[in-house]
């Protein structure tokens, strides 16, 4: 078959995605630290010195520049910049100035996350997204973050796959505060969409003019052996309820990886010879499927804030990374309004419960010296976003 290019818009956001506690090292102020040194708490390992990004961004930012991305996607980390109630580190925001420098000395859009997962520990101990006071702790936090660093930010997102905290934190008793209730899961999923308003709105109210959205965590569902209703009801709770929110917002963010089938007794693991490292469905056709339903019901620009695979087989990447932006190539071409893809993730990071063992980045982070090495996939990725044009066989 003749080779075939797929030529994507002109301004388009190529570009990659990180998040604070993943790759910055020791956030020991954070919720998630506390749950790494708790015994039994459920992680693989602590996220320690991470990729010490925290001291190495210049680097991060240098690399992704020079691969030919022109956007670049972090979080600003809430439990450094408000490490007790009310008070606000100067230093931490300094610094978060400066990454926000680099990106633009070196002609990279910022896409800044307010929250990734995260919550400084005092939140957690008041009650986290439980707290009836969370909604404004949320927006005090975002007025100081954009006071300080709105004029440069290029595009915001407020907060990243509320509905994984909510359902991985109150459902599934995984994440902190590890609860099981589906009552209290549908209602920190109310609670995250009220969050993302106020973040959204001290934003618009600060320095600065840029789109402002929040990045959520979707998939394509299927239901097996009749389990259509189990299915209707979660997508509801966990996407469609924010898409239809998110009518009121500059665009949505779609972050998604695979497929997932539920059946009469809940989620059925993938086929073995499809299971990857973190247990999901090798399903890269997920983001034409994903972008297309949330333009539909969200009725705003997308951007793809997330996509990827975790695996040490960097050749699978990019075969995923392919089948998935060609995916994405077709919704465009039929008329979806799509601004942007940013890959997860630029480096090899901390993968939450499952610690370093799983690998989704394109750069590999040497664990010893912190020494970054692209891998073919970061090249391969880098000469589609310097072009424009997705060469398919
Ligand atoms: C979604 C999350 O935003 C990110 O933190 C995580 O590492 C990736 N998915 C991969 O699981």
């Amino acid at each position: 078959m003749a080779e075939k290019n797929l030529t994507f818009p002109k301004d388009f956001h190529w570009g990659t995605a990180t998040a604070a506690h993943q790759i910055e090292g020791g956030n020991t102020n954070s919720d998630w630290w506390r749950l790494e040194h708790t015994p039994g708490g459920g992680t693989a390992e602590s996220s320690g010195d991470a990729c010490d990004s925290w001291n190495r961004y210049e680097e991060d930012i240098a690399i992704v520049a020079s691969l030919g991305m022109n956007a670049y996607r972090f979080s600003v980390e809430w439990a450094r910049i408000e490490p007790a109630e009310g008070e606000f580190s100067k230093v931490a925001l300094d610094h978060y100035r400066d990454v926000l420098f680099a990106c633009r000395n070196q002609g990279i859009l910022p896409v800044v996350t307010m929250h990734h997962f995260t919550l400084p520990q005092w939140v957690q101990d008041a009650g986290g997204f439980e707290s009836p006071n969370i909604v404004s702790w949320m927006a005090r936090y975002a007025g100081v973050v954009g006071e300080a660093l709105g004029d440069l930010i290029g595009v915001a997102c407020t907060i990243n796959e509320p509905n994984i905290v909510a359902i991985t934190g109150f459902l599934m008793g995984m994440f902190p505060p590890q609860v099981q209730s589906w009552d209290r899961f549908s209602a920190v999923n109310t609670t995250m969409r009220a969050c993302h308003v106020a973040i959204r709105d001290a934003l618009r109210a600060g320095p600065g003019s840029f789109p402002i959205g929040i990045a959520l965590s979707m998939q394509e569902w299927e239901a097996v052996d009749g389990a259509e209703d189990s299915v209707a009801s979660m997508r509801e709770e966990m996407e469609d309820l924010y898409l239809r929110a998110a009518q009121e917002d500059d665009f949505i963010g779609v972050q998604c990886y695979t497929k997932m089938q539920i059946g009469p007794h809940g989620m059925v693991p993938p086929p073995p010879d499809q299971m990857l490292d973190m247990g999901y469905y090798y399903w890269p056709q997920c983001v034409e499927h994903t972008v297309r339903r949330a333009s539909d019901v969200a009725k705003v620009p997308v951007i793809v804030t997330e996509n990827g695979i975790g695996t040490t087989n960097d050749q699978q990447r990019i075969e995923y990374l392919e089948e998935a932006i060609s995916g994405l190539h077709r919704a465009i071409s039929d008329g979806v309004e799509v601004h942007g893809y940013f890959q997860w993730s630029l480096l090899d990071n901390f993968e939450w419960l499952h610690g370093y063992r799983l690998k989704f980045g394109i750069v590999e982070v040497d664990r010893e010296t912190f020494e970054r090495t692209p891998k073919p996939s970061a090249h391969w990725y880098g000469e589609l976003a310097r072009t424009g044009v997705l060469k398919t066989a």
